[in-house]
C-alpha cells in the first residue's frame, strides 16, 4: 500500500476505536483564537493528536492539539482544536492528514475557520467573512502519486466552497442579526505578515482577507468531493501606507479572533443544526 494511505488508515483506525457508537456527520477546524467552539461540543470526548499513530501536533499559537468529538446543533461533529499549518514546517501530507482520517471515519461535511487579514477596504477587526472562494499560493497537497482511493488526478475546483451552505449562512445571518462579509481567501505560507506592498498586490488580484491556513485542507477536503463551509475572522487591517505607529502581532490576532469566537460559533452551530 502507499505509505501515505497506510499512515492515514492506521490513524483512521486509533480515532475509531475511541469513537465508540459515534459516527461524526461533520468535521470542524477550528483556526486562530477559535478553539473556545469546542466548550460549546457536548458530551464530548478528546482524542489528543500526540496519541494519535503517525499524527503530528499543532506547534502554533492559539492551538491546542486535540480532536474534540461530541454533539453540536443536534448532530455528532469531530472538530479539530488546533489546526496544523505549512510554516510549521511540517510537510503537506501532515498537514492535511486529519482531513484525510476525517474523511475515512465517514465526516459528510467540512467547516473550516481562520484568523485573517482584512485586505478589503471594507473589512473591519472583529468582522467575519464568508469564504466563497480562494486564492492558492501555498503548495498543492495533491502534488506527487494520485491517491486513487480518496479522489481523481484533476479535481474539479469550480465550486470550492458549497453555494447551498453559503446561502443558507447569510439566511441565519440575516436572522441573527449578525453581519457576514462573503469574499475570497488568499493563502500563503507565512509565517511573516505581508509586506505593505504585498498587502496592495493581494487586493488588487481579488482576495478580500489573507492567511496561512485552510486552502491545503479545503483542497484536500474537495479532492474526496466533501462539501465545505468556510469562515474567517478578520483580526487585522491590511496597512500599506507605510504607517509609523502599527506592527502586526500574533498576540493581537488571537485576542480578535476570540472576541469573535461567539458570534462564529453561533452561524457553525445554526448551519450544523439545519443539515
Ligand atoms: N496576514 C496573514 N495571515 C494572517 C493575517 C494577516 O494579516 N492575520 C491573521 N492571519
Amino acid at each position: 500500500m502507499d505509505p501515505r494511505a497506510e499512515r492515514i488508515y492506521t490513524a483512521a483506525d486509533y480515532v475509531k476505536s475511541q469513537l465508540g457508537d459515534l459516527r461524526p456527520k461533520v468535521g470542524i477546524v477550528l483556526g486562530s483564537g477559535l478553539g473556545k467552539l469546542a466548550e460549546s461540543i457536548g458530551n464530548p470526548i478528546t482524542i489528543p493528536y500526540r496519541t494519535i499513530p503517525g499524527f503530528p501536533v499543532s506547534t502554533a499559537i492559539g492551538h491546542k492539539g486535540n480532536f474534540i468529538v461530541g454533539e453540536l446543533g443536534g448532530k455528532t461533529v469531530i472538530a479539530m482544536q488546533g489546526r496544523i499549518h505549512y510554516y510549521e514546517g511540517y510537510p503537506m501530507e501532515l498537514v492535511t492528514l486529519p482531513i484525510r482520517v476525517m474523511k475515512v471515519i465517514g465526516i459528510e461535511y467540512l467547516f473550516v475557520s481562520n484568523a485573517a487579514g482584512g485586505v478589503n477596504f471594507d473589512y473591519h477587526v472583529g468582522d467575519l467573512m464568508i469564504i466563497k472562494d480562494h486564492i492558492n499560493q501555498l503548495p498543492n497537497p495533491l502534488i506527487g502519486p494520485n491517491l486513487d482511493d480518496f479522489g481523481p488526478r484533476f479535481p474539479d475546483m469550480t465550486r470550492p466552497y458549497d453555494l447551498k451552505l453559503i446561502a443558507k449562512a447569510e439566511e441565519i445571518g440575516a436572522r441573527l442579526g449578525i453581519s457576514l462579509h462573503k469574499g475570497v481567501y488568499y493563502g500563503g505560507t507565512g509565517p511573516t505578515y505581508e509586506t505593505p506592498s504585498e498587502y496592495k498586490y493581494i487586493r488588487t488580484i481579488g482576495g478580500d482577507a489573507t492567511g496561512m491556513s485552510t486552502i491545503p485542507e479545503v483542497i484536500v477536503a474537495r479532492h474526496s468531493d466533501i462539501p465545505v463551509f468556510g469562515m474567517s475572522v478578520i483580526t487585522n487591517e491590511a496597512h500599506d501606507d507605510y504607517s509609523e505607529d502599527y506592527e502586526n502581532n500574533g498576540d493581537d490576532v488571537v485576542k480578535a479572533a476570540d472576541a469573535a469566537a461567539d458570534r462564529m460559533c453561533a452561524i457553525f452551530t445554526e448551519l450544523i443544526k439545519s443539515l
